[in-house]
């Protein structure tokens, strides 16, 4: 039988969401960090969740977590829904959560309604989509694009393990990693719903946001060695003080970023000092830094003032510097048609939309190489996100569902 609308089921949605919420490490809330045991535990609850909602669950060489049902119309590509389920250090409950839970639910409700796609589905939960210990963020879905390079693999966390390892650990296959490369039109569409994670849609009280484009991201990271010495006995002309050079390092960046006008953000969140002691001169002093926009061009005259300025700090002040770009993720449009069905099944609805950038990276910006790729964003409450403070309300979240849900059942029908 033909249906046209799945009715979703909203405490299944709460309950999921609070499950994966409980696995955190006890030191910080909502935190589950890539490549650790707590990872692998929530993973192993989404794959069951993906077998209760008559997925055919297995993992990728890039130990990405697909879920599948199979279409009724021959060979058709897949369409694929999903996200991430790592968190940031502090995390949040939500980011990259809902659109997995979110993604399994709508199979589920397919599977109970006795919905048939024409096509079939991919739910997927990406492998590490934020920051990884090894520096690198958008693992799985950079896999699946074909932009894992080999040294990536060699990159290794604080512990010494390499990234090669780690996917091992998580159940993929590092030395077949580009077995998990897909061809361009793997998939028919590619949906991901996630939270803003910014102020728009909560000011102006908007339930969805479209998104347009993605932010390109680059991030490198710089060590700088000077002279250990004491603090008390060296003359401030005679030192070689790796932290304050790194201070002045992430003044630069700042200068630079807001000299855009607000087409750039930039950001050193992440930032370590040896020896680390009050009474001694930084000998040694790591950061990661990363800039952000929807302007290629901007990013990369960023990229070249940015290094520029790095190298003059660091001969300035005799600093030995190493500076390792670490990624260049370019910014991503999403298609007019992937927007075109996410408004269209907006009104259908009766639910307001907002067309919108992503200052945040997303799976989507890798994907959107294979497909065409569109997001749906809820409201985060006080564009609050990678904290523990991070929300957003049921309501919204079922809401974002539905729209996703629609849209594909929109587009495999051919209504788009
Ligand atoms: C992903 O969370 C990002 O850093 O934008
Ligand atoms: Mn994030
Ligand atoms: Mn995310």
């Amino acid at each position: 039988m033909e249906q046209h609308q799945i009715t979703l089921n909203a405490e299944r949605i709460q309950a999921n969401i609070e499950a994966l919420a409980r696995l955190t490490t006890p030191e910080q809330p909502y935190t589950r960090r890539s490549f650790t045991p707590l990872y692998r535990q929530g993973r192993e609850q989404v794959a069951r969740w993906m077998q209760e909602a008559g997925l055919d669950v297995s993992m990728d060489q890039a130990a990405n977590l697909i879920g599948r049902r199979p279409g009724s119309a021959g060979d058709l590509a897949p369409l694929a829904i999903g996200s991430h389920t790592d968190t940031v250090p502090g995390g949040g409950r939500f980011d990259g959560i809902i659109g997995v839970v979110g993604a399994i639910e709508i199979a589920r409700c397919l599977k109970e309604q006795g919905i048939t796609l024409r096509h079939p589905l991919a739910v997927i939960d990406y492998l590490a989509e934020e920051p990884s210990e090894f520096g690198i963020s958008t693992i799985g879905s950079r896999a699946m694009a074909g932009a894992l390079a080999p040294e990536h693999l060699r990159l290794t966390d604080p512990a010494g393990r390499t990234l090669a390892e780690g996917i091992a650990q998580m159940g993929g296959d590092p030395d077949h990693i580009g077995e998990a490369q897909r061809q361009l039109g793997a998939f028919a569409l590619s949906l991901e719903l996630h939270i803003e994670q910014g102020p728009v849609l909560e000011e102006a009280r908007i339930p969805i946001g479209i998104v347009t484009g993605l932010v390109g991201i680059h991030r490198a990271q710089i060590t700088l060695e000077g002279e250990a010495n004491h603090a008390g006995t060296t003359p401030m002309r005679l030192r070689r003080d790796a932290l304050a050079g790194a201070a002045e390092i992430i003044l630069a960046l700042e200068r630079l970023c807001r000299a855009t006008n607000g087409q750039a953000v930039g950001t050193i969140g992440k930032i370590s000092a040896a020896p680390n002691a009050s009474n001694v001169i930084a000998g040694r002093a790591e950061l990661v830094a990363e800039w952000r926009s929807v302007d290629p061009a901007l990013l990369a005259h960023l990229a070249e003032r940015f290094e520029e300025e790095v190298h003059e700090i660091a001969t300035l002040r005799s600093l030995t510097l190493s500076y390792n770009l670490l990624s260049d993720t370019e910014p991503v449009q999403v298609p007019a048609e992937a927007q075109r069905l996410l408004m269209q099944t907006c009104e259908k609805l009766g639910l307001r939309g907002r067309l919108m950038p992503s200052g945040a990276g997303h799976d989507t910006n890798h994907i959107a190489a294979l497909t065409p790729a569109g997001m749906v964003f809820i409201p985060s409450r006080g564009g609050r996100s990678h904290c523990p403070e991070e929300w957003s309300e049921l309501d919204a979240i079922v809401q974002g569902t539905l729209v996703m849900g629609q849209a594909l059942l929109a587009f495999d029908r051919g209504e788009q």
